[in-house]
C-alpha cells in the first residue's frame, strides 16, 4: 500500500532519528501509567505533589478552612482522574470530588476513593442506581423525586444528593424561579438527603452579584420554610479571587488546585500564591538547518528569511498542544525560550532555535510548567489558547510522571 504523506512523513521523521541516538536517559523518571513502550522521545505530562498540596492549603487559608469539594471532571484536568484524587485525599481541607463523566466516578471509586463523590453529569435510571450503590452522589435538578425513592427502597438505605440551582448560567440546574416546588417535593421524601445545593457563575462580575442575589433569595426563602439545603456552594477558582461573599459553607475550584490562574489578571492580585502543578514535556528528535528560502510546515507556513537552526518535537495537536501555539507559544530548551513556527501538526511542532545549533537531539522541551515565562498562563498570554484547553485537552494517553 502506498503510504500517504502524512505517515511517511511522521515515520520518517521519528524512526532514523530516535534510532540514530542515544538520549541521556539518566534522568527519567518513573512512570505511573503502563508507559514502558513509549518512547523516550514522546511527551510525557508531570503532576508536582508538593504543588498541589501547596495549592490546597492557599485555597483553605482564603476560604478560612471551609470544606474544598475538589472539581476533577475531565482526567483531572489532564493530571489523570485517579491520579489526582489519589494524590488529594489524604489532605484533610480536601471534602470530596467533583466530576461530570459518570465513568470517572466509577474510576474513583475503582481506585478506593473513599471521599465523597459527586457526579454534575447526567445519568439514566440504571446508571443511577449503580452509581448510588457505590456512593456517587447525584446533582439533581429535575422531578426525580420518584425514581430516587425507588432506588433508595432498593438498596434500603438513604440517599444522599446535591441540587443545582440555575441563577443565569443557562446550562444545567432547576431555574430559580422554579427551584421552590422541586426542592419542597425532594425534602418531603424520607429516603432522600438533601446534602448539598448548589449554584454556577457565569464569571460576568456584574451578572454574577444579581445571580448571587438570587441563589440568597432562593435559598433563604426555602429555609425559612424549614427545608435543610445541606452545604451551599457556588465557588470555582473565580470567585475564589471575586466574590468572598459566595464562599458559603463549602467552595468548588478545579483549576486553582492544578496551581493555575483561571485569569490572567488574577496573578498580580496578591490574593492567591498558586504554583502549577502539571507539566507537558517531550524531548527534541530532530535539529536541522535550514538555508534562506527554505520552508517548513504544511502549506509552507514557514519561510526561513535567512539559515536558521530548527527543532522538531514529537508534540502536536493529537497530544493535546493546540494549533494557536504556532500564534505566539514559546518553548523552553535549557533554559532559552523558542517560538513555535509553521503550524501544530497532529504530533509535531517545530521551534525556531535562531542562527546558532543551540539544542541537541534528546534535549528535553518544556510546553510549559511552573518556572517564570513558561507557566501555563504565560503560554495563553502569548497564542491565546486557554489555561483549560491546555491542561484538559492533553491526551489521556501521554504517560504522567508523579514527582
Ligand atoms: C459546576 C462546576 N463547578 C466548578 C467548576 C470548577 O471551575 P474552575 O476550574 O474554573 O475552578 C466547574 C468547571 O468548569 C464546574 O463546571
Amino acid at each position: 500500500m502506498k503510504p500517504s504523506r502524512r505517515s511517511f512523513l511522521q515515520t520518517g521523521l521519528a524512526l532514523p532519528t530516535v534510532l540514530g541516538s542515544v538520549p541521556d536517559l539518566a534522568g527519567a523518571q518513573p512512570v505511573t501509567s503502563p508507559a514502558m513502550k513509549d518512547s523516550s522521545f514522546d511527551p510525557w505530562v508531570e503532576i508536582h505533589r508538593e504543588n498541589l498540596r501547596h495549592n490546597v492549603q492557599e485555597i483553605s487559608r482564603r476560604v478560612s478552612g471551609r470544606p474544598i469539594l475538589a472539581v476533577i471532571k475531565n482526567n483531572g484536568y489532564g493530571t489523570g482522574v485517579e491520579n489526582i484524587a489519589q494524590l488529594l485525599e489524604p489532605q484533610s481541607e480536601i471534602f470530596g470530588f467533583a466530576v461530570v463523566k459518570l465513568h470517572e466516578a466509577h474510576t474513583l471509586r475503582d481506585a478506593g476513593i473513599r471521599k465523597p463523590v459527586l457526579l454534575l453529569g447526567p445519568f439514566d435510571e440504571q446508571n443511577l442506581s449503580d452509581a448510588v450503590a457505590r456512593d456517587i452522589m447525584p446533582m439533581v435538578y429535575s422531578p426525580l423525586g420518584p425514581a430516587l425513592d425507588k432506588i433508595a427502597a432498593q438498596t434500603q438505605k438513604p440517599l444522599p444528593l446535591h441540587i443545582c440551582i440555575d441563577t443565569g448560567i443557562g446550562r444545567v440546574g432547576v431555574p430559580y424561579h422554579q427551584a421552590a416546588p422541586l426542592v419542597r417535593d425532594l425534602a418531603a421524601r424520607k429516603s432522600l438527603q438533601i446534602r448539598g445545593t448548589m449554584m454556577t457563575f457565569t464569571e460576568d462580575p456584574d451578572f454574577d452579584k444579581e445571580q448571587l442575589h438570587r441563589f440568597n433569595e432562593t435559598c433563604a426563602s426555602l429555609e425559612s420554610s424549614g427545608i435543610a439545603l445541606g452545604k451551599k456552594h457556588a465557588a470555582s477558582s473565580f470567585p475564589l479571587f471575586q466574590h468572598p461573599d459566595a464562599f458559603f459553607d463549602m467552595v468548588r475550584p478545579g483549576m486553582a488546585i492544578y496551581g493555575i490562574y483561571s485569569e490572567n489578571e488574577f496573578r498580580q492580585m496578591g490574593i492567591l500564591d498558586l504554583r502549577p502543578a502539571i507539566s507537558l514535556k517531550a524531548r527534541v528528535i530532530y535539529v536541522k538547518k535550514l538555508r534562506k528560502g527554505d520552508s517548513a510546515g504544511y502549506n509552507r507556513a514557514y519561510m526561513a528569511k535567512d539559515d536558521v537552526w530548527v527543532a522538531t518535537i514529537p508534540v502536536g495537536h493529537a497530544d493535546g498542544w493546540p494549533r494557536v501555539a504556532a500564534k505566539g507559544a514559546k518553548v523552553r530548551i535549557n533554559g532559552d525560550l523558542y517560538p513555535v513556527i509553521a503550524s501544530v501538526s497532529a504530533s509535531h511542532c517545530i521551534l525556531e532555535i535562531g542562527s546558532e545549533e543551540k539544542v541537541k537531539i534528546g534535549d528535553t522541551a518544556t510546553f510549559f510548567d511552573g518556572e517564570p515565562g513558561s507557566r501555563p498562563e504565560d503560554v495563553s498570554e502569548s497564542c491565546g489558547a486557554s489555561v483549560y484547553d491546555l491542561t484538559m485537552h492533553l491526551s489521556p494517553l501521554l504517560p504522567r510522571r508523579i514527582l
